[in-house]
């Protein structure tokens, strides 16, 4: 058996869910499109060796993938995420990785786009299943949080803010103005 063969194919499940649905969308998107020049690279590769034709499909990935690591680091400055560096750190280093296919690629490396899709297989796998699930627990709270907030104001009595003086009885102060 191929060494391609061998590697299981990308494939989303409940065990990556984060619960957040603009970043779950996001992923499944991801996941698809890495399995599927996975398997478009393995058979291509199984009858004719390099496929150039695969350069597209690839490129439009990485700006998939590069766009989803923006989007997640936009939602966590936003929410002042508190493991930011930490998170951003692990997209760095990603980042850099498929920036280092990219040119094994580009210079005609025929064995560099299997091996890009193997990385993101175990790198998406990992990544999505702890640091992108904490993001996503992170997120959910901070949204009930702020509907609980707004909800919270929209709902207090007319008379929360009462004035209260010195000895406990409420006065109205507009009416002392006169
Ligand atoms: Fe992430
Ligand atoms: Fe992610």
């Amino acid at each position: 058996m191929s060494y391609h063969k061998a590697m299981r194919a990308l494939k989303w499940s409940t065990s990556h869910a984060v619960f957040v649905t603009e970043i779950d969308d996001e992923h499944k998107e991801i996941f698809e499109a890495v399995a599927n020049i996975q398997a478009a690279l393995a058979n291509y590769i199984s009858k004719h060796g390099p496929a150039p034709e695969l350069r597209e499909p690839t490129h439009r990935l990485i700006a998939c993938v590069v766009g989803h690591f923006a989007h997640e680091e936009r939602l966590m400055r936003a929410a002042r995420y508190v493991s930011l560096r930490w998170h951003k750190q692990q997209h760095d280093n990603a980042r850099r990785r498929v920036g280092q296919f990219v040119q094994q690629i580009e210079q005609g490396d025929t064995k560099a786009g299997l091996a890009l899709v193997e990385y993101l297989t175990g790198w998406l796998r990992d990544h999505t299943r702890l640091a992108d699930r904490m993001l996503g627990a992170a997120l959910r709270n901070r949204r009930r949080s702020l509907v609980k907030m707004t909800f919270q104001a929209g709902t207090k009595p007319a008379n929360a803010c009462a004035w209260v003086d010195a000895n406990g009885g409420t006065f109205n102060p507009l009416a002392r103005l006169h």
